[in-house]
């Protein structure tokens, strides 16, 4: 019988932590692996914790032989497209050489299936392109850049080593569990969605809007969002399309609806009636205009089925999370 026994790298992150809750919904063990560099260890709430680093291969050689999971779940990585264009060496050293490490444990310890969470930011910018999974790859920061560079160790091992694999490219993840036993918390925060609550909720000054002037209808930029718990449903489905015995595949993860920054803060307002504190500034380096799936070969292949992937549904649940756990998680 196959092992119910899943390594999470990254499971006391934002999405990884969301990961583990729908594994455990469907019957398996998560165990998380992370070294609570930018995770928490209090979202670790849904399987064994193995506190480690992907720098350090000794310790991860020690996890598979200890847990002896049936496939890995990869979600730790540094994923701040700004802090990636100022500090490349960091992105190439933690996701890259941590990612090879992990598939060289994995590879060693006979674990062969690897679901792993890529980013429609290694498609770059294609102005008015629909990005679907044959879109060339062309990223326009480092934290793309290492993203894409995974993806093709992920290839290489498999040809030479019989790993199997599904590719997820994330758009933009938002939202927070419905029963908001976990939510989105970055120290510092970055994101969009979740400085905005901060804003309305008077814990920062004010949103500044990074960039007016770009090639969208309103001049902002334009986002595909996804409900974080609709995208980790789609990792179960990969997981059980690998242990099923289907071929390795990439999968797009967004909804192909765009949204630019000025309606999120719309929308902001509406869901929560409360006026989003806001002034205008100049572009961030790295950011495309427009990212948005023109894919759905999740929904066709893999059958998933998002269920809460609306603007409002992931402002709702993710301001539900902030207002609960007005704290978030503290080291
Ligand atoms: N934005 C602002 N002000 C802010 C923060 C963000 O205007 O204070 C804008 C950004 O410029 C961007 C949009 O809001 O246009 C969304 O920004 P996020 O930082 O929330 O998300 P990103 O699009 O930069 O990044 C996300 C994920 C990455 C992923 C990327 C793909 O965090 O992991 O989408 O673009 F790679």
């Amino acid at each position: 019988m196959i092992s119910k026994t899943i390594l999470v790298t990254g499971g006391a992150g934002y999405i990884g932590s969301h990961a583990c809750k729908a594994l455990k919904n469907a019957g398996f063990t998560p165990v998380t692996y992370d070294n609570c560099s930018t995770g928490w260890e209090q979202a670790v709430k849904f399987g064994p914790f193995a506190r480690g680093d992907l720098l350090d291969r000794s310790r991860l050689d020690a996890v598979f032989t200890q847990y002896k999971p049936a496939a890995v779940m990869h979600f730790a990585a540094l994923s701040q497209v700004g802090e990636s264009m100022q500090d490349p060496g960091r992105y190439w050293r933690e996701n890259v050489t941590g990612a090879l490490n992990l598939v060289e444990a994995a590879v060693a310890a006979n674990c062969l299936d690897v679901v792993f969470s890529s980013t429609c930011a290694t498609y770059g910018d294609q102005d008015n392109v629909v990005l679907d999974e044959n879109s060339p790859q062309r990223p326009i920061n480092a934290y793309g850049a290492s993203k894409r560079a995974i993806e093709d160790i992920l290839h290489d091992f498999t040809a030479a080593h019989g790993l199997r694999h599904v590719i997820f490219r994330y758009f933009n993840v938002a939202g927070a569990d419905p029963e908001a036993e976990i939510g989105e918390f970055h120290q510092p925060e970055t994101h969009l969605i979740p400085l905005m609550l901060d804003a309305i909720a008077g814990k920062r000054d004010g949103l500044t809007i990074f960039g007016t002037d770009y090639p969208t209808p309103d001049g902002t930029c334009v986002r595909d969002y996804v409900h974080v718990s609709d995208l980790v449903d789609a990792h179960v489905l990969g997981l059980k399309w690998l242990q099923d015995g289907k071929p390795n595949r990439v999968f797009n993860l967004g909804t192909g609806d765009g949204f630019s920054v000025r309606q999120v803060i719309e929308h902001s307002h509406a869901v929560t009636n409360r006026a989003v504190p806001h002034v205008t500034g100049p572009r961030r380096p790295g950011d495309c205009a427009k990212l948005v799936s023109g894919s759905n070969r999740a929904i066709t292949e893999l059958g998933w089925a998002p269920q809460r992937s609306t603007l409002e549904s992931m402002i709702r649940d993710a301001w539900r999370w902030h207002q609960n756990t007005p704290n978030h998680y503290e080291k």
